[in-house]
């Protein structure tokens, strides 16, 4: 019997609890003939009227001083008091799973070496694309790659939010309240539409392709706070999409260049078509070629089916740490927007003749607003964009995904 503890009892909590009831004869046989026991549920609030009430606790040490628990699954989200739990129980020989970016995109480093350190887990599958296997599969399935690039709709709730107003004609606000009532948001909104949370996400997949920690501080992040329906339009009329995309490139000489911006995606792309709360993430191998995982990126049951498959997983692997993922690089790995350059959308009040002058030649694109000049630029570095966004009104200026 393996006895495992549940901190938080949140939407993923929650999720987490039903399949091990429910999936209960399904995990007995993944485990080796171990049954997955929930001993308790940690949370402040009371659930007096929860069918199993004696499980829950409001004592952090119920948990961490009890020598039966194994596995421990983080899904109470946020910074504190997650890291010093998480500490805590690595340092006391248990293992812990999580769905917290923001954690492992913090502390992942720390965390991890304590866990190696310790002979126990730190598994973090559904830290990034909710219930889409990507931590595993890039770091057993693809390591015989080289990562050149990884490109993704790391957020459900931007996606959800971009496909609501665009095929539903619904507003930010309405289409956001349907994400939160469905559970898809983060308790502060603007970590989704400011981009932060696919910021983390991104900083998690780069460490994993790269073997070194990037630093999330280090990434240019721009959510879609200023993406209007005639920039959707706009792209609608060149056969494209707007998503919020989180990008890495890998460099030869080991430097890596991450960012998180709305980007167009053309419709020929099997990004363009990855709706709703749905996150797809193409990554691209020196071995495989191109590889793309998709589905359900946020919500209950499809993120806590990660963290029961790391509740597994630690389980099968109990004293036996898995040697993952990365460690603190010596030096910068850090390329920097003058080493990966990108061609824009730009909407502008200037005329066709102003837009030369200081672009060159350049894709002019049909007018959706009068008044304006649309147009597509050569492929340029983050500081020429700046140079010549700088010369002339810009009503918006989008990155091109490549
Ligand atoms: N708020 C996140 C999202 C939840 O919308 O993708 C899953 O990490």
């Amino acid at each position: 019997m393996a006895k495992v503890a549940i901190m938080g009892f949140g939407t993923v909590g929650s999720g987490v609890y039903d399949i091990i009831k429910t999936n209960r004869e399904k995990l007995y046989r993944n485990t080796n003939g171990e049954m997955v026991d929930i001993k308790y549920i940690l949370d402040i609030r009371d659930f007096d009227d929860h069918p199993e009430k004696e499980l829950f606790t409001k004592d952090f040490n119920d948990i961490l001083n009890d020598s039966e628990v194994t596995v421990v699954a983080e899904v109470m989200g946020g910074l504190h008091p997650a890291y010093e739990f998480t500490k805590s129980l690595l340092e006391s020989g248990k293992s812990v799973v999580t769905s917290n970016k923001e954690l492992v995109a913090t502390y992942g480093t720390e965390l991890l070496d304590i866990a190696r350190e310790k002979n126990v887990n730190y598994l973090f599958e559904a830290s990034v694309g909710g219930g889409i296997p990507i931590i595993r599969p890039m770091h057993q399935c693809l390591t015989a790659n080289n990562i050149k690039s990884i490109a993704g709709i790391l957020n459900g709730t931007t996606n959800y939010i971009l496909n609501e107003m665009i095929k539903k004609g619904k507003t930010f606000d309405d289409a956001l309240k349907d994400a939160q009532n469905n559970g898809y948001a983060e308790r502060n909104p603007a970590a989704d539409i400011e981009g932060h949370d696919a910021c983390r996400k991104i900083a998690i997949l780069s460490s994993l392709a790269s073997g070194y920690a990037v630093d999330y501080n280090d990434i240019e992040t721009e959510g879609i706070t200023n993406i209007t329906l005639d920039d959707v339009k706009y792209a609608s009329a060149m056969n494209s999409v707007i998503k919020l995309i989180g990008y890495a490139k890998l460099f030869d000489d080991g430097k890596i260049y991450s960012i998180v911006s709305p980007m167009l995606v053309k419709n020929s792309s099997p990004l363009a078509g990855v709706d709703g709360v749905f996150n797809a993430i193409l990554v691209t191998g020196d071995c495989v070629g191109d590889v793309m995982f998709y589905g359900a990126g946020a919500g209950k049951l499809p993120t806590a089916s990660a963290v029961v498959a790391d509740i597994v997983d630690a389980v099968k692997h109990f004293e036996r740490s898995k040697k993952i993922m990365w460690v603190k690089p010596e030096n910068n790995i850090m390329a920097s927007s003058e080493d990966k350059s990108f061609a824009y959308f730009v909407r502008t009040t200037a005329s066709a003749d102003d837009v030369a002058k200081v672009f060159g030649k350049c894709e002019f694109v049909d007018n959706v607003v009068a008044g304006e000049s649309a147009f597509v630029t050569a492929e340029m570095t983050g500081s020429e964009a700046k140079e010549k966004f700088s010369k002339l009104d810009i009503v918006s200026g989008i990155r091109i995904l490549d």
